[in-house]
């Protein structure tokens, strides 16, 4: 719609509506703070990015959405909105509200979703929600918040929803939802939440879904969660969890869908999920399985997810096999080794096929399970009360086999931790150099945490023994370097984490002792160029994480050895070109990074190596001018996502040759639309996506999108009718045509 049929639309619904509610709704309509717009007619109230520090004191009374995102609001004071009593929806995001005084809402019992999200609150005083009786959601995700208090969502009897999600939340007391009688879904996720009291979920007797991913859950809070008793669905992937067994705990009845995927389980009890009769789908994937004993219990079990574990299809995996045939229970896992049967999917095996070195089957197939054991060890019931050693200062748990001492001002690191720990956290303490063999006899461990520890060097041998040591955090050091041997000693090792250290260059001699390594980190280092040499040990590498370096070079054949990457960022750099010849000889490169580089120009061919598999690239922020036409030639219908927004771009070649495209952000480019972007415009308009073109010049068509400025492109030569009749309508419904998915359906390349 035009902008003056918008006013004359909403003045002739105005009329209507003032007529029979007479004077007094008339005498409110009269008055809208000066900031806002006011949409009497819907009783609808906006007063976004006003730099308002209060909240304005003439809105109309009856007004029922008040949107004030995006103000500096800081402080909410009591009874902040006790002149709105018919509100049911308030926005307050991105406010930079810092404090909730008691009784801030007081007044709003017709409210029904409340918005804080994006803010500063890093506490909640326990009255600041009062008198939110019908509240149906409640938006908090994106604070700070660090603790809750028991009582603070006390008077929210009707609340459905509640969002905490990306807070700084380290622990949850008991009673911490006290009042919540009807709230089905609480979002937990993106905390750092490591412990739960045993009754910090008590009080939710209508919760059936709780998401707790990306936390910092070492063991399973079976006891916490258990008394969430009519759940249906638990969230808890990207937690670091080694193991689960029955001695968690875990017992949910109706327990539906359990998500345990991308932790750094090692293990799993047969009985873990014993009492948990209703389980459905259990989601594994992403972890450090090798095998999995058959499940007692979840009799309903139909679906099992294990992609992404290094699975084992050995002898040892016989009773898995047999038990997903005979209980029906469909696994979408494939086997890691042995070679014979790599790649090969776990249900398509039979348990003949799965043999062991020296079965009569006379199978000459030597090769071990890459895992530390195999099968993998159970942690058994095993004497680790009475003489377990532990160093003084440091907490050791007995059965999840974790050892901590963070934080304790150590300055050497401590030994004789118990023999069988997987989990050893030694953050924030202070030790410059880690000496040779400086944990000795911790074969079992897993995951070693040395962040923010100070450390300068590593030196030769320092990992000896770790023979099953996947995870290695040394990010935030002042490590500049590693020598050849800083790294032997843990062959299993998968994931290295130097973020935030001091390096130079890839540590590539280091790297070579890491046959298993699958996913480095050294983002925001001081790496400048990246060399032959610098990953040939790196052969199973997949995640190469370069971001925030001041990379200006990347040699033909620097990556070449990391056959099997699939992710490679290289975002925040300083490359002035697409380092075309280094990505030769990556087959699986999925996704691309190259934002925040100053590019400024693609030329042709630029992704040409890559084109059959890469999905995802990111161009955003590159001071792009131009785009070649060839550019983007050998991406076919693989690529899926194209990052182009804020760069310079004033126009594009179309079309692109890309026709698999779900999303293609091309917002924050001063776009020229005159005549020689009308095949952008009549390709965007066929499209079926939402792209943010959006014209710079010339000044009549400013800020109007390039797929709906038909104006413009109506009076140049070559614009057919037949298209111009079809405009109107795509723009009002953001262009249901589905005619994109066609053009270019094959390998077709450039214009
Ligand atoms: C809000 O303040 C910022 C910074 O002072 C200013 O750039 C912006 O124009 C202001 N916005 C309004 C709507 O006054
Ligand atoms: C752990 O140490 C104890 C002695 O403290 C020893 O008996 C046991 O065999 C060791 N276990 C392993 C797995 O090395
Ligand atoms: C590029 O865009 C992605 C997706 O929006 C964003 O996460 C990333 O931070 C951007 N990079 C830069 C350098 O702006």
């Amino acid at each position: 719609m035009e902008g003056p049929q918008i006013i004359t639309r909403i003045f002739l619904l105005l009329l209507l509506f003032m007529l029979p509610l007479g004077p007094a709704w008339h005498a409110a309509a009269q008055r809208c703070p000066q900031t806002c717009v006011c949409d009497n007619s819907r009783r609808h109230v906006i007063c976004r990015h006003q730099n308002l520090t209060e909240v304005p004191n003439n809105i109309p009374e009856l007004t029922q959405r008040l949107d004030l995102q995006g103000n500096m609001l800081k402080v909410i004071p009591p009874a902040a909105f006790q002149d709105l009593p018919h509100l049911t929806h308030l926005n307050l995001q991105h406010c930079q509200v810092e404090l909730v005084a008691e009784g801030a809402f007081r007044g709003l019992g017709r409210l029904l979703l409340l918005n804080l999200a994006a803010n500063r609150l890093s506490t909640l005083p326990q009255e600041a929600l009062d008198g939110l009786r019908s509240l149906r959601r409640l938006e908090l995700e994106r604070n700070t918040l660090e603790e809750l208090r028991p009582g603070t969502f006390g008077a929210l009897g009707s609340l459905a929803t509640l969002n905490l999600a990306h807070n700084a939340l380290v622990y949850l007391p008991a009673m911490a939802f006290q009042g919540l009688l009807r709230t089905r879904w609480l979002q937990l996720s993106h905390n750092a939440l490591s412990v739960l009291a045993p009754e910090a979920l008590a009080g939710l007797p209508a919760l059936r879904r709780l998401s707790l991913q990306h936390n910092e859950l070492q063991a399973l809070p079976g006891a916490a969660l258990s008394q969430a008793r009519s759940l249906a669905r638990l969230e808890l992937g990207h937690n670091p969890l080694t193991y689960t067994g029955e001695e968690d705990g875990l017992t949910l009845a109706g327990l539906r869908e359990l998500a345990l995927d991308h932790g750094a389980l090692q293990a799993l009890g047969p009985r873990a999920f014993a009492h948990c009769p209703r389980l459905h789908t259990l989601d594994l994937r992403g972890n450090q399985l090798s095998t999995l004993p058959p499940l007692q219990g979840p009799g309903q079990l139909r679906r099992l997810r294990l992609q992404g574990n290094p699975l084992w299809c050995a002898c040892h995996a016989r009773p898995l096999l047999e038990w997903l045939v005979r209980a029906r229970v469909r696994s979408d896992g494939a086997c890691r080794g042995p070679r014979r049967l790599r790649g090969e999917a776990l249900d398509a095996l039979r348990p003949s096929d799965l043999r062991c070195p020296g079965d009569p089957a006379g199978d000459e197939d030597e090769e071990l399970p890459p895992g530390p054991r195999a099968p993998p060890r159970r942690p058994e019931h095993e004497e680790t009360t009475g003489g377990t050693p532990c160093p003084p200062t440091c907490v050791c748990g007995g059965e999840t086999r974790h050892s901590a001492c963070d934080g304790r001002g150590l300055q050497a690191v401590p030994r004789a931790f118990p023999n069988d720990t997987v989990l050893l956290d030694l953050r924030r303490n202070h030790f410059p150099s880690v000496p040779r063999a400086a944990f000795p006899g911790l074969r079992h461990l897993v995951s070693l945490h040395l962040q923010h520890c100070g450390i300068a060097e590593l030196e030769p041998g320092a990992l000896a023994g770790l023979d099953s040591l996947v995870y290695l955090y040394l990010s935030d050091n002042q490590l500049s370097g590693l020598s050849a041997a800083a790294l032997e000693g843990a062959p299993q090792l998968g994931y290295l984490y130097l973020e935030h250290n001091r390096f130079l260059r890839v540590p590539g001699p280091a790297l070579r002792a890491l046959p298993s390594l699958f996913s480095l980190h050294l983002q925001d280092n001081a790496v400048d160029r990246l060399a032959p040499g610098d990953l040939s040990g790196a052969r199973a590498l997949r995640c190469l994480y370069l971001s925030g370096n001041h990379i200006s070079q990347v040699s033909p054949g620097a990556l070449g050895a990391a056959r099997e990457l699939e992710k490679l960022y290289l975002d925040r750099n300083q490359l002035r070109e697409v380092p075309t010849s280094a990505l030769e000889g990556l087959p699986a490169l999925k996704e691309l990074q190259l934002s925040g580089n100053p590019l400024r120009a693609l030329q042709d061919g630029a992704f040409q190596p890559v084109g059959r598999s890469l999905q995802q690239l990111f161009l955003n922020n590159s001071g792009l001018e131009q785009i070649s036409p060839g550019a983007f030639s050998g991406l076919g219908t693989g690529l899926r996502n194209l990052h182009l927004q804020k760069n310079q771009l004033q126009s594009l070649p179309a079309p692109l040759w890309l026709s698999g495209l779900e999303l293609l952000d091309l917002s924050g480019n001063p776009f020229h639309c005159g005549c020689q972007l009308l095949p952008l415009h009549r390709w965007l308009t066929g499209l079926n996506l939402r792209v943010g073109a959006t014209c710079a010049t010339p000044p009549s068509v400013r800020g109007q999108k390039v797929k709906v400025a038909t104006a413009i492109f109506e009076a140049c030569p070559g614009w057919t009718a037949g298209k111009a009749k079809r405009t109107p309508t795509s723009r009002v419904s953001a262009g249901r045509s589905t005619t994109h998915r066609r053009h270019g359906g094959t390998d077709k390349v450039g214009p």
